[in-house]
């Protein structure tokens, strides 16, 4: 996403009207989107088709054998979804029902969100049980060990404020760090040793691509990311060995509440979705999802300077 206005969280630099100095900095995204367009030509599926490999060049063994020990079918498996009352979280639910998981558990915070998930469900005859979590809360995290097994966690809750980190609120501030990481640590803590038991399972995060490099307007909220990014690499390195495949996607804005207001070009919840599922399918790691994303992460590589250059002039 790139900047985030209609949120909770966005109070003290920002109401839900786009402000006249936001408005200077969404013609300045256009301009970044200029100068990514004006990068060298997209290296699609660099995340798929690199290799890790070691000092020497030698492949590293627990990423190289990458194609499966478990190949990844989402048919018939158990899926747990958190923040699935809306936006991409709500369309992964339904997206994971359709492509035959078992039972999909879509973690909600509301009661009228929860009663809502389950009427849609119903109605459509999705595999979907809507189950009360919030991320930051340690009773609701800790219930969902007892679900039983869960093949795919997919730490999706996330909250955006924007502004100048040094003078906006510290509540967003720690609200996005508590929601985005903390949060996806908690439900990796709380999940991740029945996975290791069983030998098998995968984590997927979702951040953005401007975890690899900030986008000043919300600073904050692309350091959160960062930090997931981080740790997605960490539970990998933990995990990888032991049959338990981490990977953290990284789009650029999507069509949700969270992006409201942004005039910038938008992927829909459905295109996100699926190249999700795709990516699960292919145990990809770390993999950009559309064509922004993947020209932000070729500029990194052409020209990070220029890039961040570009960056730091989309500002609150
Ligand atoms: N939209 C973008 O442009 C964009 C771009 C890149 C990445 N992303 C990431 O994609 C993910 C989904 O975002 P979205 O665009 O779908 O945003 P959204 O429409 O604002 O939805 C956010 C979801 O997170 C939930 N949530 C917030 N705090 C939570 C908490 N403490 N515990 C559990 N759930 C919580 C919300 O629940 P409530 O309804 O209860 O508030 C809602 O279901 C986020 O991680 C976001 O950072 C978004």
């Amino acid at each position: 996403m790139f900047w985030h206005a209609g949120s909770e969280v966005a109070r003290d630099e920002g109401s839900a009207a786009v402000p006249q100095h936001i408005a200077v900095s969404l013609r300045l995204t256009g301009r970044f989107f200029q100068f990514v367009r004006g990068c060298a030509s997209l290296s699609r599926g660099i995340a798929s088709n690199f290799k890790v490999v070691d000092w020497k060049g030698r492949a590293f063994p627990q990423y190289a054998a990458a194609k499966p020990q478990w190949p990844m079918d989402i048919n018939g498996r158990t899926i747990l979804v958190t923040g699935a009352s809306r936006g991409l979280g709500r369309t992964l639910v339904f997206a994971f029902a359709k492509a035959g998981a078992k039972e999909v558990f879509a973690g909600a915070r509301k009661k009228e969100d929860i009663e809502r998930l389950k009427s849609d469900a119903a109605a459509t005859g999705a595999s979907i049980t809507p189950i009360k979590l919030d991320v930051t809360n340690d009773d609701d995290v800790n219930a969902t060990k007892s679900l039983g097994p869960i093949d795919v966690l997919v730490n999706n809750a996330g909250v955006a404020g924007y502004g100048n980190p040094a003078s906006m609120s510290l509540d967003s501030a720690t609200e996005e760090m508590n929601v985005n990481y903390f949060g996806a640590l908690r439900m990796t803590r709380a999940l991740a040793p029945a996975m290791l038991e069983r030998g098998q399972g995968m984590i997927v995060n979702v951040a953005t691509a401007f975890a690899k490099i900030n986008l000043p307007i919300v600073g904050t909220y692309c350091a959160s990311k960062a930090a997931l990014l981080s740790l997605g690499q960490a539970m990998r390195a933990y995990f990888a060995e032991k049959g338990i495949h981490v990977m953290t996607v990284m789009p650029t804005t999507i069509d949700t509440d969270m992006s409201k207001g942004a005039d910038v070009p938008k992927m829909t919840t459905e295109f996100v979705a699926n190249q999700i599922l795709r990516h699960i399918r292919e145990e990809s790691i770390d993999p950009p999802i559309g064509e922004e994303a993947e020209k932000v992460l070729e500029g990194l590589r052409t020209d990070p300077i220029a890039l961040e250059k570009m960056l730091s002039q989309i500002r609150a």
